[in-house]
């Protein structure tokens, strides 16, 4: 597994609050210098507390949202006020309580029909954005991803095509385990990130959290994120760090 490092914390609330607090560092660092910060967002339930925490009076004015970029690491294909959304489950969690300008968040809008055309655009926003140099990959900034009991990340599920993407950003992938598709960031794009933040919480990852950390390198998608010239780093709770030999407890 690329070089990372691993951070266990006592629950989900303590993790939460460093991973804000690791966002609003990162923030400040960049504009500071009257630069953009560029930051992806994953769904599911872990990230929720931090978003909330994001938008909470305790963070209240300490983050130029203004001039902060947000986009969407995948997306169901549901539409944005369906319980499945993602983008509702960002927007009730930060965009709601937040002086977040709305232009500054791109959402997915993977509930349109031609999924292709709805990955080509986003593509394009995170061109028009972040403006790579020449034939590279677009650099965000700081990426949260969560990983799923199965060993997925972002919608990367095993087996899945858009695991082996090479090229594309953005693309569709088709899960036929839960019988659905979904939009999702691929592996270039994520690993071209100068901070990969995941967020691993509760005892039902945590056999996975082991094969993935401490496992044979390689098979699930997890074990794919490898920055390229970025930094790896893993949130964990107690929970789901419990089968993990290589951390010792209190790793801050
Ligand atoms: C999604 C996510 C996905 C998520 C994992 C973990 O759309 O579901 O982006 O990759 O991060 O499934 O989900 P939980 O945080 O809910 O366990």
């Amino acid at each position: 597994m690329a070089k990372h490092d691993v951070k266990v914390f006592s629950n989900l609330e303590e993790m939460s609050w460093a991973a804000a607090c690791a966002f609003e560092d990162l923030a400040r660092l960049k504009l500071i210098d009257g630069k953009t910060f560029y930051a992806a967002l994953s769904g599911g339930l872990t990230p929720r507390l931090m978003y909330q925490i994001l938008a909470g009076r305790a963070l209240l004015g300490r983050i130029e949202w203004q001039n902060v970029q947000l986009f969407q690491v995948d997306e169901r294909c549901v539409p944005p006020d369906h319980p499945d959304s993602n983008y509702r489950m960002i927007r009730e969690a930060l965009l709601d309580n937040a002086d977040i300008p709305p232009e500054n968040f791109h959402r997915m809008h993977a509930e349109e029909p031609d999924l292709e055309q709805v990955a080509r655009n986003y593509a394009e926003e995170l061109a028009v954005a972040l403006e790579p140099q020449n034939g590279l990959r677009p650099r965000l900034d700081i990426v949260f991803l969560g990983m799923g009991p199965d060993g997925h990340t972002a919608s990367l599920f095993p087996g899945t095509e858009a695991l082996e993407e090479q090229n594309a950003w953005v693309r569709p992938n088709l899960v036929e385990r839960l019988g659905m598709r979904r939009l999702t960031m691929t592996l270039p794009l994520l690993n071209a990130a100068a901070h990969v933040i995941f967020l691993v919480a509760g005892a039902d990852k945590a056999e996975t959290l082991r094969k993935v950390l401490e496992g044979p390198p390689g098979g699930l998608p997890a074990q794919k994120i490898q920055p390229v010239d970025g930094s790896l780093s893993w949130f964990l709770d107690e929970a789901a760090a419990r089968k993990l030999s290589s951390v010792s407890r209190g790793d801050q």
